[in-house]
């Protein structure tokens, strides 16, 4: 939820460190801190409420000398957003300085034992609790920095990922994790120095090195300036430090000339996707190759029901999964909110699968509801995009996304990846259990390849967007519908809307408009409607009928040709024809369009919309 960067090595540190907020800024932006171990030994922290330049505004005129830094840029969870609460925390003496992303659940239990201990604190945060302890634990057992981290550590229930400075040994920048990420860095430099980074994610680290050890729950990591990175877990036992290489690049996370990365990952799409399906569907053989589902064929065979748990737009993808699967695999497929699952004692059979759905692979409920379901011995699936995040870790099998980083706030090329790698699933298994006949099956995988050229079609066909979005500004209220298939496309739709513009929307399944919702519909109310040529067509031609006649405004998305809903329509997007079940692919592109044009009318922070954050690593 809140992104965590350091660094030591021989350059200066705050410029490495102000970058590497920035490239997190989307998991937190309500404020951001700095900490550094200056030239003449001073261990320095600036804070700001706000964004990262309120933080550097802040820096200016301040000694921000020094090799060794950590840095914080926040989504409050313990007290509101303002500096006192903003990271690095210092602990009483102000010999420690501690960045952190998670929450520490005991923390009261924990303060109260500092009060009494005599400790005083100036925030409301779990954070400075944490700092504390670490101080208390090294004083009271007379111990280093990294003993220190331990004893507090096992005291402490929750997730965090951490960075410290110690003020008395500036040639060490201590990190550990349980729960939230943390990638470190390693660069080898030709004059055999050794530097090392840190970040949440990859993102502040690709531009110095590639080379990269994901920590793993319950590690301490202690780097420092002669090269040393060592490893070691709560129990004291050395863990061997695994060398990855980052498959990213820069452009992968800039803006590449588009006004925000939400525009630009709209436009990815087609691209993304063709990565996606890259050797997995084969046009000639008209095949499909899933090694997450290869190798466990006997799973995939003896199944008794599938489980899918996701959260806010990956939720939506899997509703869309599970009706794919079910038609093509004739398995029942339940598809839960992660949070409502994990806490709702659910009944799993051992001969279940539970797929986990996520971009991040780390919101916290999801991964949560998988830890239930292995307990349970449910055989456990993985789709995720970030690579060797939380989630891929912890299943038995998966399939990565491959659409590249999502840098917006709003989840666009990750949705339409979900998708297209759910539908893969559901041909996958279809294969193994003989669902579809040949003549189905290869028709599926045909179609579903050309996709990404109907994506670029669709882009390139709908650029009016921006100046009609315009009429909609002042509109208070959006209903937007859907049936089958597009029922989900008619949540996403709606949740894009909200969570960038700030206008409240409802997705509904357009038959159920008549028992309640048209009670809302009035001139003033625009109705999107997903009206693709298939399956119910006609029943959603009179949907739109019934909102007709009581003064709606009619936005739809129709198929290339379809003259009816056309005329219909106030306003209509265009999507080439495909089969019914690959239509949420298309006509969730323009519904990203459409509420990426009327919130930058409105003036809004489209990258980094109020109160959200990326991923939800905490409850
Ligand atoms: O990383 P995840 O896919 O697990 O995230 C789940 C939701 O928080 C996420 O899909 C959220 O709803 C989107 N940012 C909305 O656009």
């Amino acid at each position: 939820m809140c992104g965590i960067v350091g660094y030591i090595g021989e350059q200066q540190a705050y410029p490495i460190l102000i970058k590497g907020l920035h490239r997190l800024e989307y998991r937190g932006y309500d404020s951001a801190g700095v900490s550094l171990i200056s030239e003449n030994g001073d261990l320095n922290v600036y804070k700001a409420k706000g964004k990262v330049v309120a933080l550097e505004n802040g820096c200016k005129g301040q000694d921000l000398t020094g090799t060794i830094g950590i840095a914080h840029t926040r989504w409050a969870t313990h007290g509101e957003p303002n500096q006192v609460n903003a990271h690095p925390h210092y602990s009483e003496s102000r010999n420690l300085a501690l960045v952190h992303n998670g929450i520490i659940e005991n923390y009261k239990a924990l303060r109260t034992e500092l009060e009494n201990n005599g400790m005083t604190f100036c925030s409301e945060t779990d954070t400075e609790v944490l700092v504390q302890l670490i101080e208390y634990m090294m004083k009271s057992h007379n111990c280093d920095l990294f003993e220190g981290v331990q004893l507090a550590l096992k005291n402490v229930i929750g997730a965090y990922a951490i960075a410290i400075l110690e003020k008395k040994n500036p040639d060490q920048l201590v990190c550990a994790r349980k729960g939230s990420p943390l990638v470190i860095g390693v660069a080898k430099k030709s004059d055999g120095h050794v530097e090392f980074f840190l970040g949440s994610d990859a993102t502040p680290i690709i531009e110095y090195t590639n080379q990269v050890v994901y920590l793993k729950d319950e590690q301490i990591a202690i780097m420092d300036r002669k090269g040393r990175l060592d490893i070691v877990n709560l129990s004291s036992v050395h863990q061997t430090p695994q060398l990855d290489t980052l498959q990213l690049n820069l452009d992968q996370i800039e803006k590449g000339g588009f006004p925000h990365f939400m525009l630009k990952e709209i436009w990815e799409q087609p691209n993304a996707l063709r990565t996606c399906i890259r050797g997995r569907l084969n046009p000639t053989d008209k095949d499909v190759i899933l090694s997450g589902v290869l190798d466990h064929q006997d799973r995939f065979l003896n199944c008794r029901r599938i489980i899918i748990c996701a959260c806010g737009t990956s939720w939506h993808s899997a509703l869309i999964g599970k009706y794919f699967i079910e038609e093509a695999c004739q398995i029942p497929v339940e598809v839960e909110y992660a949070s409502e699952f994990r806490y709702r004692n659910p009944v799993i059979f051992p001969d279940d699968i539970v797929i986990a759905v996520s971009q991040s692979g780390e919101t916290a409920d999801t991964l949560a509801a998988i830890e239930l379901a292995k307990e349970k011995g449910a055989f456990l699936y993985g789709v995720c995009n970030v690579i060797g995040s939380s989630i891929p870790r912890a299943t038995n099998s998966g399939t990565y996304l491959h659409v590249g980083p999502e840098i917006g706030v709003a989840s666009t090329k990750a949705f339409t990846g979900q998708v297209i790698t759910l539908s893969m699933l559901g041909l996958a298994i279809a294969k193994v259990r003989k669902t579809l006949s040949d003549d189905m099956f290869h028709m599926l995988v045909d179609e579903l390849y050309q996709i990404p050229d109907k994506m670029q079609w669709t882009l390139e066909n709908n650029k009016g967007i921006d100046k009609f979005a315009e009429r909609f500004t002042y509109c208070k209220n959006f209903l937007y519908l859907g049936r089958g298939y597009n029922y989900p496309v008619a949540l996403e739709g709606a949740l894009k809307l909200k969570e960038i513009s700030y206008i409240h929307a409802e997705g509904y399944p357009a038959a159920e408009m008549k028992h309640g919702p048209i009670a809302l519909v009035d001139e003033e109310m625009p109705v999107v409607v997903v009206a693709p040529k298939h399956g119910m067509y006609e029943k959603v031609v009179s949907n739109i009928q019934e909102i007709k006649s009581r003064g709606g405004k009619i936005i739809s998305v129709i198929t290339e040709g379809d003259t009816t809903v056309k005329e219909m329509s106030d306003y209509y997007f265009t999507i080439p024809d495909t089969r019914d079940c690959y239509v949420p692919l298309l006509a969730v592109i323009p519904l990203q369009l459409l509420s990426y044009y009327v919130a930058v009318t409105k003036g809004r922070n489209v990258d980094q919309p109020r109160n959200l954050a990326k991923s939800v690593t905490v409850e």
